[in-house]
């Protein structure tokens, strides 16, 4: 359990490490009284002094920090419980290239095997996975199935013959093997806590990966086991189950919540391991697992991204899920969201699919959480882009297309938070926390410290009150300048999701592409070396630009290039500047151009020059050395006539 609590002057944060049932209460029974307890175990207790950034170091520099996934994993990602048929999955792909929606990850959940027996696929509906993913892959999809830690106990299936011979599974007190029902029936459950039976569990995945899948979803893993079928998912009885660690014995209820982390790990190791491969240069190197777990505990962000489980296709829970991700991202887990779209609808006794409005107003705010994935139940309507209609369909491509073109930006905050726990979606009282005003805004967030959103919430809104902190503010649709600390009434059609820039901003974007494995001719020519296109909002900034193959762990080895970006203003003069930071020796130079957009100005700048060079002003496309204005939208675009290269900075600058 971590929390963070604090007030004008200062904040601290709280480690419970316990893996008891445990309590936190601040604040609530009684005023300004924190207090916590659990079922059993020690009072072990960090705390770790403000302010925000360094707390989230120092927690994670203790649990560790999630490690930067594959580029893929932040793309949009469509799941369904089920697509059941290779058809089904098929037409989902076709579809998101024929309506040219961006995508990047299939999911499979529990249908695609055979009776649920994890690692297996079922022969009629699934006949050729290899082929299937390597088709899919073809296309810039990539495959995550799911896989649940519940075994089912049949003596003719080998991965419960295994793990019953060399007793990798719970046992109750008296030895007996512990087993209870999820969706397969009766199931065995492997006792992570033994660093063989994870080993063990870990190889299970290479088959998976040697047929091309992208990752693992870990599902039930609370774990969530329905004893004696009362349809009751509680742990309060469960004091009788044993687990070890290979040195001691424990009663489950004593370590019920380290289940989901153990766990992950193995899938982790076993991900990584199996993705074991050599480069041109002869170095071991592998592919970064991605692994999206339901549960954790503290820590589990070393493993794998959260999603915030069943959640319905209501309003308030669209709502919710933004304190929710907020508390996450502070608690170490950077990577994070909710089911996009809502999952159920069969939680209360009416209908609740998703409205075509709440699924546009969900796609518009999920592209600013760190993990995008739209998920739906069993017997609910279809969910994909198209399901809703032309018209939420146009809104939903946009906003995906949105986040691809944000994916540098979001590339390097994910790079930041792996090296620092500084997540990426961040409460506003983050940044601005000496303005009390902030503290309790949980409807409006900031991804990275530039960008600000204000999710519409409810139903049959077209505009909603925004809460502007200290600076200087430019809204995205209108380019109208706000002036902050304010509050106004903004404007919100269905097609539009308030956001807003601040002054400074330096925003890196990528291709318009429709899967991150879809390069432009151009960018095979000359490597993937990073973004090539800038948005900048005049002001004080500096941004930190993250670029590497996207994939293996070679980053690990210094296989990456960092440009940092800064723009200052004096009097009437921008100056924007890329300064390599690290850039090594064997990585091919820069070659190509930088597009820069420069905003918000209310008339056309007098000059702008390059590296002492004076640029062209022209109409249309700018080329190498030209910028043209463009009155409307209150910006510049300039293509600067040399590239940064080790050593060698270049600046734009705009004097007004
Ligand atoms: C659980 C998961 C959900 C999944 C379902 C079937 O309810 O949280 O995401 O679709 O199980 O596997």
């Amino acid at each position: 359990e971590h929390a963070i609590l604090y007030n004008s002057t200062s904040s601290v944060g709280i480690f419970f490490a316990n893996a008891h049932r445990s309590y936190f209460d601040a604040d609530i029974s009684q005023p300004n009284m924190l207090t916590l307890g659990a079922d059993g175990g020690d009072l072990d207790l960090f705390i770790f002094p403000g302010p925000m950034d360094r707390i989230l170091e120092r927690y994670t520099a203790l649990t560790g920090r999630m490690p930067l996934p594959p580029l893929y994993a932040l793309g949009f990602q469509q799941s369904r419980y089920s697509y059941e048929t290779e058809e089904d999955v098929r037409a989902v792909a076709r579809n998101f290239r024929e309506n040219h929606v961006p995508c990047d990850i299939l999911y499979l959940d529990i249908d695609y095997m055979h009776g649920y027996r994890v690692f297996t696929w079922d022969p009629s509906r699934f006949p050729y996975p290899s082929r299937l993913l390597s088709d899919l892959k073809k296309d810039g999809f990539g495959v995550v199935p799911i896989i649940d830690p519940g075994v089912k106990v049949d003596s003719h299936y080998p991965v419960y013959q295994e793990g019953r011979r060399d007793a990798h599974f719970l046992t109750y007190t008296n030895g007996e093997e512990f087993q209870s029902q999820v969706w397969p029936g009766m199931c065995a459950f492997p006792d992570f806590l033994q660093p063989r039976t994870r080993q063990w569990w870990g190889q299970q995945h290479r088959t998976l990966v040697e047929q091309g899948i992208a990752g693992i979803w870990n599902d039930m893993n609370e774990p969530a086991w329905n004893r004696g079928g009362s349809g009751h998912y509680g742990h309060d009885n469960d004091a009788d189950v044993e687990q070890r660690d290979g040195i001691t014995s424990y009663s489950h209820s004593a370590v019920h919540n380290l289940y989901a982390l153990c766990e992950a790990q193995a899938t982790f190791e076993g991900l990584r391991d199996a993705s074991q491969m050599t480069t041109a240069e002869g170095r071991s190197t592998h592919l970064r697992p991605f692994i999206l777990s339901r549960s954790g505990f503290s820590g589990i962000q070393r493993y794998a991204a959260v999603w915030t489980g069943d959640n319905c296709s209501w309003w308030e829970h669209l709502a919710l899920s933004i304190p929710m991700c907020l508390n996450l991202g502070m608690s170490g887990v950077a990577f994070c969201g909710p089911d996009a779209g809502g999952f159920q609808h069969n939680a209360s006794p009416f209908q609740h699919n998703a409205s075509p409005e709440l699924y546009a107003r969900w796609i518009q705010m999920g592209v600013f959480f760190p993990f995008l994935r739209a998920h739906s139940a069993k017997n609910t309507h279809r969910h994909e882009p198209w399901s809703f209609g032309p018209d939420v369909l146009t809104i939903a491509r946009q906003y995906i297309e949105y986040r691809y073109r944000l994916l540098p930006y979001w590339y390097s905050l994910f790079h930041l938070a792996s090296q620092t726990g500084v997540p990426p979606m961040r409460p506003l009282v983050w940044e601005f926390g000496e303005d009390r005003e902030t503290w309790d805004i949980d409807d409006q967030f900031l991804v990275g410290s530039s960008l600000m959103v204000a999710p519409i919430i409810r139903p049959g809104t077209y505009e909603r009150r925004v809460y502007f902190p200290p600076g200087h503010w430019f809204d995205v649709w209108n380019q109208e300048e706000i002036v902050g600390p304010s509050s106004h009434l903004v404007a919100a059609p269905l097609n539009r999701l308030p956001l807003f820039l601040k002054a400074g901003s330096i925003i890196p974007l990528g291709p318009r592409v429709l899967s991150t494995a879809q390069q432009t001719p151009q960018e095979l020519a000359q490597g993937t070396d990073g973004p090539r296109e800038f948005f900048v909002i005049q002001g004080e900034g500096h941004f930190l630009v993250y670029s590497d193959d996207g994939k293996t762990d070679q980053c690990l080895h210094g296989a990456y290039r960092t440009i940092n970006i800064k723009v200052i203003r004096k009097e009437s003069v921008t100056r924007v500047s890329w300064n390599p930071e690290h850039w090594p020796s064997e990585a091919k130079m820069l070659s190509g151009s930088y597009l820069v957009h420069v905003g918000y100005y209310h008339q056309a700048p007098r000059r702008v020059i390059s590296d002492n060079h004076p640029l062209i002003q022209v109409q249309g496309h700018p080329n190498a050395g030209q910028w043209v204005w463009h009155e409307t939208e209150h910006r510049i675009s300039a293509v600067l006539p040399s590239m940064p290269t080790p050593g060698h900075s270049v600046d734009l600058v705009i004097e007004d």
